[in-house]
């Protein structure tokens, strides 16, 4: 009985099966997901990520890729005005685990995410909203 019932498991699921880049796609989807979830527990109470909410922190939408103090409008810090760099995945990791480290002056308290994982999604978060 099993030997039938094999192939015909396997005829009826193999099709359905997603192929890699539909699994990539998949993984990104749940990445971003949780990555929003993080930043509304961690970041949300200062910063907006729509430029129709108020924010006490510079608006967040479009940061990837952004020169660090840049936004227009906001009032940063001499610190972080003077920065001088530019938003790269690299910089926003180190400035989630220790922004004040990073830029000493900053106006941004201090919220010291070390966990690389929790890093990358919040970054996914931020990388889907900057495109
Ligand atoms: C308690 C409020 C607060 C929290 C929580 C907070 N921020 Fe900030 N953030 C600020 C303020 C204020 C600034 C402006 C700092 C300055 O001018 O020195 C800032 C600046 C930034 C900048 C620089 C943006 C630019 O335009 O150069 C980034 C990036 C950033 N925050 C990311 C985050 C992320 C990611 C989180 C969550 C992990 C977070 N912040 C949590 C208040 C906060």
């Amino acid at each position: 009985m099993r030997r039938f019932l094999l192939p015909l498991v396997l005829s009826l699921s193999l099709p359905g099966l997603p192929a890699p880049a539909e699994e990539a796609k998949t993984f990104d989807r749940i990445k971003v997901q949780a990555g929003q979830t993080l930043f509304e527990a961690e970041c949300r109470r200062c910063h907006a990520t729509d430029a129709k909410d108020p924010s006490y922190g510079p608006l967040l939408e479009g940061v990837v890729g952004r020169k660090a103090g840049t936004f227009d409008g906001y009032p940063y810090s001499e610190a972080l005005k003077n920065a001088g760099f530019v938003w790269t995945r690299g910089a926003l990791k180190a400035w989630m685990e220790d922004n004040d480290g990073l830029v000493p002056g900053t106006r941004m308290r201090h919220v010291g995410i070390a966990d690389p994982t929790v890093q990358d999604f919040i970054l996914a978060y931020l990388q889907s909203i900057s495109q």
